[in-house]
């Protein structure tokens, strides 16, 4: 998604914006641009792709300047071209965006009728010129936004750039996130604390219809009224080296790499391994007159929250409605009175399960959150914070914060039914012994890479890829075929192994491999059955099992993966490492762009 610096500084700025933008390349764009004030003027430097093209414009064209705001464009109205690139700008006026500004069309007629003319297909441009608009009539740079902001309806983060006042810029945010950094006699603005993390580690969180003026001297913020207001100052803690690949070729790759750490650590805040108990946080509210969750995200996130259902309704016996947050709120849901509204999301900012969020709390629902962004937009408004402890994600196909949601859906799931009274002390040891045991079995099923990277050479050439899974291991076939599909652009679809004869097995030939999900288990029979009437139509099976699935059920299949023996309730969490490995060497086969995928962005922050 769009990402956004702006730099009030004491020396020039371009080459530390542009900086900013590599850290924030992880976000996913397609064009990039900056522009400084410098001398009664703009300069605006802009091009299409990646950021070296921006790098290469700027040392032919440089763009000196103290105070200057840069953007990478994740396209939404208009092409990725350099014409739509951001910063949009008139004469006086500069401005990026992040976001969409619904109400466009009515407001650019309204500047056309007032003999204004536009250069790009963008939503984006209609603020410039509102803004401007209010400068020429000779209002301060304060003065015009505050009058156009309410005027604006969607979701944005801006940050607006003055010829005539080459020393501040102004940040607005109202649905997408913005950042202020406080630095020593230089000020910023940024998407996250990420991006300014080399900058500095002191920022303060702008809040929904907040926007602030910068200087050298500090920042004035406003809330919609125009009221002054206090943010706290926070010291970030992100660091610049949690963005480097290290000695990895792909951040997705470390990233796979790091679950073992990252979910132990998670599992440290849910778990007292010594006393074998499930330990979430204080809730206020009584869980046993829960009777429905309300299960709400999107993409990835929404299979690991598909997976926790399965245990919600399998431990604590309390029925679980889930939904696409995109769909959520428009197919008019009946919330129970005083329900329990869950939202699951690594970057706690994506705009529809953010709106969804919004939605339960203004009907009353009590809202809890699993989120892996400590200060994100979900995190701050939900009443129950179960953060994952992941750390930074960069790669945008979402991997380690996927194992990591599902280790604190599982501790969630144990605790209801142990409030609940339907999960006694020895069943609940139990299940922290299994839960205690996923980091060694994640490892053990890395040792795989080699093995994996080799089969990839067979699904590589795929046009349709098949993953089948069965109970709780369905949701990963659902985000196997996603993986696949995201970062190696083969055509994949996920099956409950059971629904094959009702239509899909009709797609079999031998040109389609069929990827099955088969730990060993109360299901590996009924699986394995459904595998075999794939192979009876002559399809190419790949078995992901453990030894004992793979003796019983192996042959004939194109190719087999040995998985380490583990508890079903541990298996979603193993088995995504194999589904997640072999995405990757298929897309590393293809030549794919790996951590940036073409068209996708690491957090949507556009409905
Ligand atoms: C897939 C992927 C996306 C995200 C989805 C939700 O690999 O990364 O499908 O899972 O965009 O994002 P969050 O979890 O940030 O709400």
């Amino acid at each position: 998604m769009c990402g956004i610096i702006g730099i009030v500084g004491t020396r020039d700025v371009a080459a530390r914006l542009v900086d900013g933008l590599r850290r924030m390349e992880y976000r996913g764009y397609d064009s990039a641009g900056v522009c400084t004030a410098h001398d009664g003027e703009l300069l605006r430097r802009r091009a299409e792709g990646k950021l070296n093209n921006l790098v290469e414009e700027l040392a032919s064209n440089p763009a000196p300047g103290e105070t200057g705001i840069a953007h990478t464009r994740w396209a939404t109205h208009g092409a990725p071209t350099q014409k739509n690139a951001h910063p949009h700008a008139t004469p006086a006026v500069a401005l990026v965006h992040n976001g969409i500004i619904e109400n466009f069309k009515e407001l650019r007629d309204e500047l056309r009728a007032d003999g204004r003319t536009f250069e790009s297909d963008t939503d984006t441009e209609v603020v410039v010129h509102l803004i401007s608009r209010w400068i020429e009539e000779g209002m301060s740079p304060e003065e015009a936004v505050q009058t156009v902001l309410p005027r604006l309806r969607g979701a944005f983060a801006l940050a607006i750039a003055f010829r005539d006042h080459p020393d501040m810029l102004i940040g607005a945010r109202l649905g997408s996130p913005l950042v202020v950094g406080h630095g020593e006699g230089e000020m910023f603005l940024g998407s996250d604390a990420l991006a300014l993390a080399p900058l500095t580690q002191e920022i303060s969180y702008l809040e929904e219809g907040d926007w602030v003026t910068i200087t050298r001297d500090g920042a004035a913020i406003r809330d919609a009224d125009g009221n002054e207001v206090e943010r706290e100052v926070r010291t970030s803690g992100a660091s610049a080296a949690a963005i480097e690949k290290g000695d990895y070729r792909h951040f997705m790759q470390k990233e796979i790499f790091e679950q073992p750490t990252v979910v132990a650590q998670t599992l440290r805040s849910y778990l007292r391994p010594g006393e074998q108990r499930v330990a979430l946080p204080q809730m206020d509210f009584d869980i046993t007159a829960i009777n429905r969750i309300t299960l709400v995200a999107c993409g990835t996130s929404y299979y690991a929250g598909l997976v926790a259902k399965y245990w919600f309704e399998q431990f604590a016996r309390v029925p679980v409605d889930i939904d696409f947050a995109s769909e959520f709120r428009y197919r008019e849901p009946i919330l129970p009175e005083g329900g329990l509204a869950l939202f699951i999301s690594q970057s706690g900012e994506t705009a529809d399960t953010l709106a969804a969020l919004r939605h339960c709390r203004e009907q009353g629902q009590t809202i809890a959150a699993v989120v892996n962004v400590p200060t994100s937009s979900m995190a701050r408004e939900a009443d129950l914070l179960l953060p994952t402890h992941a750390g930074p994600e960069i790669g945008v196909a979402s991997t380690k914060a996927f194992t990591c949601q599902l280790a604190v859906l599982a501790a969630l799931a144990a605790h209801f039914a142990v409030k609940k009274g339907l999960m006694d002390r020895e069943e609940e040891a139990e299940v922290v012994e299994h839960l205690l045991e996923a980091p060694a079995c994640l490892n053990a099923a890395l040792d795989h890479d080699e093995e994996i990277k080799e089969m990839a050479h067979l699904i590589a050439p795929a046009r349709d890829v098949l993953y089948l899974g069965r109970g709780a291991d369905f949701p990963l076939a659902l985000e196997g075929a996603l993986k696949l599909k995201e970062i190696s652009y083969i055509h994949a679809e996920g099956y409950a192994s059971g629904e094959m004869k009702h239509g899909p097995i009709a797609l079999i030939d031998d040109k389609v491999p069929v990827i099955t999900l088969a730990p060993s288990g109360p299901l590996f029979e009924k699986t394995v059955s459904n595998m075999q009437e794939v192979q009876a139509r002559g399809g190419q099976v790949v078995l992901i099992s453990d030894r004992k699935g793979i003796e019983a059920a192996g042959e004939g299949c194109m190719a087999t993966i040995e998985m380490p023996k583990v508890h079903p309730l541990i298996a979603p969490l193993v088995y995504a490492v194999p589904v997640q490995l072999l995405a990757y060497h298929v897309a590393v086969a293809k030549g794919t762009d790996v951590d940036q995928p073409r068209n996708l962005a690491k957090s949507v922050t556009v409905e």
